[in-house]
């Protein structure tokens, strides 16, 4: 049953938009015109090295049973505010077809990719992952699950050795188990402990981030 929440009008609402938008993690800052940025990840106050893949679609979506038009997607913002606590690359997943900016359409597509067991393409270059321990993995909820095109991005990489450590955005469904789907589809990496943010929240995300990151021995 495909997730549609119904559509009502939502006057007025506004969407803060996050301080932090990915132009660089904490210390990652953005190198100056005509320099060539460094091949080498940053490293974490813990050490680790850190890669914060997510993916995210701005335009209509959910927004406590009505409808908002978020200019930057919920775990977008969610992954800002991780890079403005750790040294990290990001990295954004984009469907070489862009998603609709209608929810409707884009649950449409949704339910035709899940049926299909669909392996939408990634647009651009893909990461390198050799570098990094730690790969932070972000996603909306689609259906009760991480959208196919998270299964394209696990599929194409080599995440031998990495720590996996989920994040999602949802409006009811919570964490859904992507956690366990990941763990499954890479039996070679370790899938710690996921963390899942209520999309509506997730400018609020802060402390939660906070108490995940450390558990995570990502943050001191
Ligand atoms: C196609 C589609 C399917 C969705 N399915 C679910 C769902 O099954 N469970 C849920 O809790 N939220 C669902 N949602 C709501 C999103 O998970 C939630 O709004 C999320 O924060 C969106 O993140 P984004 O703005 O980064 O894309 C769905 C949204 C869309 C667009």
């Amino acid at each position: 049953m495909p997730y549609r929440p119904a559509r009502r009008s939502l006057p007025g609402a506004a969407f803060a938009a996050p301080a932090a938008l990915l132009a660089a993690c904490t210390t990652g800052d953005p190198p100056a015109e005509g320099t060539q940025t460094s091949p080498a990840p940053v490293r974490s106050g813990t050490g680790s090295r850190i890669l914060v893949a997510y993916f995210s679609r701005p335009g209509e979506n959910y927004y406590y049973g009505d409808r908002i038009d978020l200019e930057i997607g919920n775990t977008e913002t969610v992954a800002g505010l991780i890079a403005d606590r750790i040294d990290c690359d990001p990295y954004r997943i984009e469907a070489a077809d862009p998603y609709p900016e209608d929810y409707d359409a884009t649950v449409e597509r949704n339910v035709t990719e899940q049926d299909t067991d669909a392996r939408p393409i990634i647009a651009g270059d893909l990461p390198d992952l050799a570098p990094y321990d730690t790969i932070l993995l972000g996603s909306p909820i689609w259906n009760v699950r991480a959208p196919m095109i998270m299964s394209t991005f696990t599929e194409t990489l080599d995440f031998t050795g990495k720590t996996v450590l989920p994040f999602v955005t949802f409006a009811v469904s919570g964490l859904a188990g992507v956690d366990q789907d990941y763990a499954a589809a890479l039996p070679e990496a370790v899938v710690g402990a996921g963390l899942a943010v209520q999309g509506e929240e997730a400018a609020d995300a802060g402390p939660d981030i906070d108490r995940w990151l450390r558990d995570g021995d990502l943050l001191a």
